[in-house]
């Protein structure tokens, strides 16, 4: 490393704080809440993860109004969860860790929760995603629904403010409501929210500046976006610089750079293909469901794992922008990290090798070891259906009791 090369053990300042290296754990559905209430599963897993060295956790998946889960046992952001939230928060505090909530709307993508009416979107027409549970159609949202949603997200992040949150990343990746803007595959717009790449940035920058606005001061807020969805007619990364430089302008503190989208490019989104015979397993009674993703997987191509799979896109992105990027996509090892702060990445953001070993970040400072032994096998994506949460295949299973009880009830 050369010497003006930070070290990814060094501190980092993000909008109003800092983390004290930096190692983002990513978002990762963690299947740990019950009717969208945190349970003690989920404080010992961000607890694990604070424990085990990461400077900044993020809680997956939390969704900022009923009607945009996907999932009906997804954490929805609301005043009765208050309690919940507040005991993830002091037992990361009391690891000496810090903590962010992702953001999120389904918008169309619902896939398991009935919603009334057409589901929300960047253009209406039919919605694949919601067959299975009967939400055949989606609605192109007029100002009126954006002024309301927007709404819902500073409001979440106002909660997370007052639970003790550090921060909130807004989920503008992976084909949820704010990327059926940025995407061309699902906005098909003619006015001024669709066409040309800032246009089809233009609410999920609103998004994000109204709630800068709310508690930028106190909460830095981060956004993850796709440096492409790495699929014909998609958002390429030349949109993902677009819609970057404008997050930057509303005020955006850092940007977490993923990519692909749920249903046309999952493979693309973990660098390596699904783990079919683990979903076999963990979805054994939901047959329909089963078959719905099996189905999916037709036509998709065969790939391999490369470590560092988005770096040429996310290079191209460093290039452009001048703001705070955190590395995303099968970083694994301590030479990796050392990789994206070579390559001018501010932080390096990891799911699946801390779901391996949570204590991973601090075998890398103690010299213990330099390598995940994750195999990027995607055996863990499947357990967020399961009723004891995520976990790594290769791990003991989770103990399915805690996450039967709120998170409130956690003994101190
Ligand atoms: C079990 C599992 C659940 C995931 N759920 C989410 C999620 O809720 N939100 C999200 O933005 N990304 C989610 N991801 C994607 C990760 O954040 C990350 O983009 C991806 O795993 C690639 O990073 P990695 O190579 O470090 O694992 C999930 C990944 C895994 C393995
Ligand atoms: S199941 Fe374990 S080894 Fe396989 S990808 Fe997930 S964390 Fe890695």
């Amino acid at each position: 490393m050369s010497a003006d090369t930070a070290s990814p053990f060094s501190t980092l300042k993000l909008g109003p704080i800092t983390l004290k290296n930096r190692f983002i754990r990513a978002g990762a559905n963690e299947g740990m809440s019950l009717d969208g209430t945190p349970t003690q599963a989920l404080v010992k897993h961000h607890r694990d993860m604070a424990r085990g060295g990461v400077a900044l956790t993020t809680v997956a998946y939390g969704a900022v109004a009923a009607r945009g889960r996907t999932l009906p046992n997804q954490i929805w952001l609301r005043a009765d969860i208050l309690p919940d939230l507040k005991a993830l928060t002091a037992a990361v505090h009391a690891e000496g860790g810090r903590i962010s909530m992702q953001l999120t709307h389904g918008g169309s993508f619902v896939t398991s929760v009935r919603v009334r009416g057409a589901t929300l979107s960047a253009s209406s027409g039919i919605n694949k995603a919601g067959l299975l549970c009967g939400n055949l159609w989606q609605r192109a949202m007029n100002e009126a629904d954006m002024a309301a949603v927007t709404g819902e997200f500073v409001r979440a992040a106002e909660l997370c403010r007052e639970a003790g949150f550090d921060a909130v990343e807004l989920h503008m990746g992976h084909g949820y409501l704010l990327n059926q803007f940025l995407s061309p595959l699902s906005n098909r717009r003619r006015d001024e929210y669709g066409g040309a790449a800032a246009n089809r940035a233009r609410f999920p920058v609103q998004v994000l500046r109204a709630v800068k606005q709310a508690v930028g001061q106190d909460l830095a807020v981060l956004a993850k976006i796709n440096v492409a969805d790495g699929v014909r007619n998609g958002a390429t990364v030349e949109d993902a610089i677009v819609t970057g430089r404008l997050l930057q302008a509303a005020g955006a503190d850092m940007l977490i750079l993923s990519g692909g989208r749920n249903i046309e490019s999952g493979w693309f989104m973990f660098g390596s293909n699904m783990n079919m015979q683990e979903m076999s397993k963990v979805l054994a009674g939901q047959r329909l469901t089963l078959a719905m993703l099996k189905l999916s997987q037709r036509g998709v191509p065969r790939i391999s794992f490369r470590p560092m799979y988005f770096l040429d896109y996310s290079r191209r992105i460093r290039a452009a922008l001048d703001m705070p990027l955190g590395y995303l996509g099968g970083a694994s090892s301590l030479a990796d990290a050392q990789l994206a702060m070579q390559e001018g990445f501010e932080a390096v953001v990891m799911a699946r090798p801390l779901l391996h070993d949570p204590l991973l970040v601090s075998k890398f400072e103690q010299g213990l070891t330099s390598e995940s032994g994750c195999t990027h096998c995607n055996g863990c994506v499947p357990y967020i259906y399961d009723p004891a949460g995520t976990r790594c295949i290769e791990n003991p299973p989770n103990d399915p009791a805690l996450n039967l009880k709120p998170a409130r009830s956690t003994p101190g």
